[in-house]
């Protein structure tokens, strides 16, 4: 029986991809809200992708999510991919309420979300990985994607999730459990305005956005033994547009 790998974010782009390329060795479990009935199965990559429609800044539905991913055998990874963003991008522009709810998301759901996971990974000695962004690291200085602004909001929530990353890394070392951070470049998709991906490419030093599938490979080797003595790293995957 193979283990099981929860992937949030499951239902499009890199989510989906990471989903579908675990399904080669995991029981995958997808949550994501965009999934529409309460339990669906899809078998659309390499295996079967077991769906459940789940918020992730709900954390009952994301208590419930896990227990059924549970039942089908020990949770023996977790990645948090779900998150937000916003067109408009300039700090002026940016409400309050806009501030509120991608911090709810992008950082207290991804906080939610391992909280629950945490006695499953200990019980299975098992793996965690969150998903951040480049723009965690750096926000868009001198690298600006969209020229409307910084997000700021963006890159401050996913600067949370880096320190996430490396405090339950911390926590959970003495558990035999790994935690591991994955920040994308611009990758294809529709986070990013297709009019901008040209534009883009030229200031790639590998002239092209990325793709989902290799935020998978990458993701899937984080959470695999070949990484068995990484733990507390946010691994760049940018195409060269951050070299630190
Ligand atoms: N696409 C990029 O260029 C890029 C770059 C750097 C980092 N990232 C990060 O990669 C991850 C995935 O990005 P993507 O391009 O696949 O984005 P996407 O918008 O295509 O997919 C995100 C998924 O998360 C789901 N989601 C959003 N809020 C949710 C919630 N509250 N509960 C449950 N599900 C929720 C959405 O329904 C969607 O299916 C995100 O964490 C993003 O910040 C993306």
């Amino acid at each position: 029986m193979k283990p099981v790998a929860v992937i949030t974010g499951a239902a499009n782009n890199i989510g989906l991809a990471i989903a579908n390329q675990f399904s080669q060795h995991y029981q995958v479990v997808g949550l994501d809200r965009a999934f529409q009935a309460q339990e669906q199965s899809s078998s659309e990559g390499d295996g079967q992708i077991k769906k459940i429609s789940c918020d992730i800044t709900n954390p009952d539905e994301v208590a419930s999510a896990l227990k059924i991913a549970r039942a089908l055998g020990p949770i023996k990874a977790l990645v948090n991919s779900a998150a937000i963003t916003e067109a408009r991008a300039s700090i002026l522009d940016t409400s309050i309420e806009s501030w509120r709810k991608l911090m709810d998301i992008n950082l207290t759901g991804a906080f939610i979300v391992m909280k629950t996971a945490i006695p499953y990974l200990q019980e299975s000695k098992g793996v965690g990985l969150l998903i951040t962004s480049r723009a965690g690291k750096v926000g868009y200085a001198g690298f600006d994607p969209n020229p409307a602004g910084t997000k700021a909001h963006y890159c401050a929530s996913k600067a949370g999730v880096i320190s996430l990353v490396k405090s339950l890394a911390i926590e959970l070392a003495p558990f035999g459990v790994r935690i591991n951070g994955l920040a994308p470049g611009s990758i294809e998709g529709t986070m990013i305005p297709k009019e901008l991906w040209a534009g883009l490419s030229e200031k790639i030093p590998l002239k092209r956005l990325g793709l989902p599938e290799e935020i998978a490979q990458a993701a899937s080797f984080l959470c695999s033994d070949a990484s068995s003595y990484i733990t507390g790293h946010i691994l760049d995957v940018n195409g060269g547009t951050l070299m630190d």
